[in-house]
């Protein structure tokens, strides 16, 4: 027999919380249907108050998702209540997950306030939020360190108020997995009615023990997981979608079932990590580009005689179709089409044939078209509507040479050029760009990195770009690093150029 664990998915919510991971509403939305596929319970599609743009998200993502339940986070606030319920009108299943800090930390810091007030508004919110839905979670925010003893007091008063789900955050991801499972355990045994209720997990990995911790809250009682895909989030990140899903599916010992399709855990993967600008480590448990490559004669020869010698998991079951078909210049519309669907991305004619032009342009500078350089393209097409595109760049450089370079500029449909050197390629070609550009602006943070292998590969490059005291992010990838580190600036000029 076993036990049903909800899986409720916060990537939309304190995985977007990332800076530079921001996606717009038809982003989200893409996201929020490929976790109705994957088969998550609950989405949290947004923090409704924090914005206009999250406001609109969560109302679409309402009406466009069917199965699962929708979820709006919430302080202890009576506008942002009220606001959040406005929001999920649309939702077929609706869930406001409302809360305040329970740690001595919060209360006495961040809410000047006492544990008795904290517990009047903590009942008060629940109450609120009772008269606009039937289902209400409560987030004690850094339950990992507040006391067991008042904690129990706070979820006890929260479950008579109506609370359906009491989630028990380690916000700041300190607990060690004996003492998170300890709290949830303290809980199922001194607080009334929570029997009546799910306990949910909420881990944070600033000790890189997000997923321990929530197994341990499991293994104590917990029966709803608050995770993220590629485990992003704010910091160290949240617990991991596919961590939290292969290992209850490996240890049926452990006698608890989720409802995860496993087979889409790397489309997902991959399409959040793309929409998001937001690389996968390569040795990630599950999804990484390594999680399943075997380098040493002595596992290869292994794995060649029987795969269950040193894989515990079979890749199909994740998703990852080695045998799938490798696409090239030959490769037709269609081919492309079902590569980007397996990856959880649906695009119409019109879009699908733009992807596709920018394939075949790619394919022409590279054999082999591998999952990621597929969602790169769909990248550059997202970025068509900007207001200003490269329109060409020409550098010189080499050892002995000072670099060159010239460069144009498509400007709302006009053009303007300009030329200047530099110290390298880079450098020469960013300096005529600002001859351009007039603004004071400073790059922050510059990142290159290889997709896959091979010198003919596409580099992906990321930059933080201030400007006005604000960090801005852009994104490219090509097969000339240079022409995409240049892109990836104008896209975070993009961001305030308006
Ligand atoms: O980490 C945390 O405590 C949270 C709450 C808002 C649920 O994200
Ligand atoms: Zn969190």
């Amino acid at each position: 027999m076993f036990d049903r664990l909800f899986i409720f998915d916060t990537t939309l919510r304190d995985g977007e919380q990332v800076p530079g991971c921001q996606l717009n509403t038809v982003e989200k939305i893409q996201v929020a249907k490929a976790l109705e596929g994957l088969g998550v319970d609950i989405i949290e599609a947004g923090f409704p108050v924090s914005s206009p743009g999250d406001f609109n998200s969560v109302v679409e993502i309402s009406k466009a998702v069917t199965w699962p339940t929708i979820c709006a986070l919430t302080r202890a606030v009576e506008k942002d209540i009220v606001v959040a319920a406005e929001a999920l009108q649309y939702a077929k299943k609706k869930r406001i997950h409302t809360g305040i800090g329970t740690s001595d930390y919060h209360i006495k810091y961040k809410f000047n306030s006492t544990r008795e007030e904290i517990i009047e508004r903590a009942v008060a919110a629940v109450k609120l939020a009772k008269k606009y839905v039937e289902d209400v979670e409560f987030y004690a925010e850094d339950a990992g360190r507040s006391d067991n003893e008042y904690l129990a007091r706070v979820i006890e008063a929260v479950i008579k108020a109506g609370a359906t789900v009491v989630n028990i955050p380690d916000t700041t991801g300190y607990c060690l997995p004996e003492q998170y499972g300890q709290k949830i355990k303290y809980l199922t045994e001194h607080v009334k009615g929570i029997e009546k209720v799910v306990i949910s997990t909420h881990c944070h990995n600033d000790l890189g023990m997000a997923t321990a911790n929530t197994v341990s809250g499991v293994l104590n009682g917990a029966r709803q997981v608050e995770v993220t895909v590629n485990g992003i989030g704010e910091r160290a990140g949240n617990t991991s979608l596919e961590e939290v899903s292969m290992i209850f599916k490996s240890h049926k010992d452990l006698g608890i079932d989720t409802n995860i399709n496993t087979t889409k855990i790397y489309g997902i993967s991959r399409m959040v990590s793309s929409l998001m600008n937001m690389p996968v480590q390569p040795n990630k448990a599950i999804v990484g580009r390594n999680a399943f490559a075997h380098s040493s004669g002595i596992h290869q020869d292994g794995v060649l005689k029987n795969r269950e010698s040193y894989e515990i998991i079979d890749p199909k079951d994740v998703g990852i179709d080695e045998n799938s078909i490798v696409l090239t210049a030959r490769s037709g519309h269609a081919a492309l089409k079902h590569r980007l669907e397996a990856l959880g991305v649906n695009l119409d004619k019109d879009r699908l044939d733009k992807a596709y032009e920018e394939f075949l342009k790619l394919a022409d500078k590279k054999k082999d078209i591998k999952d990621d350089d597929v969602l790169m393209l769909v990248g550059k097409e997202r970025s068509d509507n900007n207001r200003i595109k490269l329109e060409y760049l020409q550098v010189t450089s080499g050892v002995g040479l000072k670099a060159v370079a010239s460069i144009g500029l498509n400007i709302a449909g006009e053009c303007f050029e300009a030329a200047s050197s530099g110290n390298g390629p880079v450098d020469a070609a960013i300096k005529a760009l600002k001859r351009i550009i007039r603004r004071q602006m400073t790059l922050q943070e510059f990142l290159i990195q290889a997709i896959t292998k091979g010198s003919d590969d596409v580099g992906k490059v990321h930059m933080q770009v201030e400007y006005e005291g604000v960090n801005y992010y852009g994104f490219s990838a090509n097969t000339d690093i240079v022409a995409a580190s240049v892109e990836a600036y104008i896209d975070a000029i993009n961001k305030f150029v308006k």
